[in-house]
């Protein structure tokens, strides 16, 4: 069971699972979710537009995780999840957990042993590396020490701060 720390582009990590810091309506957006459409191609929209189609006609919630084919990435699959948005006055660490925790029960699921993370809920939603990394760094070393098909969590940070951070608190 290992944890990485690396620096990076997560679209580039050639890995049974990358994870993707999604929206509900699981149909595209900005930041790592626009990466991987972008460099995925369209098979992973088409996919997304299934899920939607079907049992996830009201969109993804907060915390769950859902798997679709990686498309043209170097990995096998990507597994969608949607992360909390900071609130300075409602505590949503628990949601945040839930984004790992099931984002790893989804790719043990398929089998996956190899998975790579972005640093969920840290862009566009606004939440504190600082704080982002410990739940993160907490959340996948309980779900390692289960019983669970992965064997490698790889976290992707984007510059070097992200990525100083992550590193700092790894236990
Ligand atoms: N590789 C690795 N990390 C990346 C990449 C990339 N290619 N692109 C961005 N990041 C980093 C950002 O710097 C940030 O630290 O991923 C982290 C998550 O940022 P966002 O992608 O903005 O995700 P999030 O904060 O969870 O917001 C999700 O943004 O893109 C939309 O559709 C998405 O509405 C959803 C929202």
């Amino acid at each position: 069971m290992a944890i990485e720390i690396v620096e990076g582009d997560i679209t580039a990590q050639q890995v049974d699972v990358i994870v993707n810091a999604a929206n509900s309506s699981l149909l595209g957006g900005g930041g790592v979710d626009g990466a991987i459409h972008r460099r995925g191609g369209p098979e992973i929209l088409a996919e997304c537009r299934k899920l939607r189609a079907g049992h996830y006609s009201r969109g993804l919630r907060v915390g769950q995780a859902v798997a679709t084919t990686a498309g043209r990435l170097p990995a096998r699959w990507v597994v969608h999840t949607v992360g909390p948005v900071w609130s300075a006055t409602e505590d949503r660490s628990s949601l945040l957990a839930d984004c790992h925790r099931n984002s790893l029960r989804v790719a043990a699921s398929l089998g996956a042993s190899t998975v790579a993370f972005p640093a969920i809920s840290t862009g566009i939603y606004r939440w504190p590396l600082e704080s982002a990394a410990e739940i993160a760094l907490s959340t996948v070393t309980e779900e390692l020490a289960s019983d669970t098909s992965v064997t490698l969590v790889r976290f992707v940070l984007f510059g070097q701060a992200a990525y100083d951070i992550f590193r700092s608190r790894l236990p």
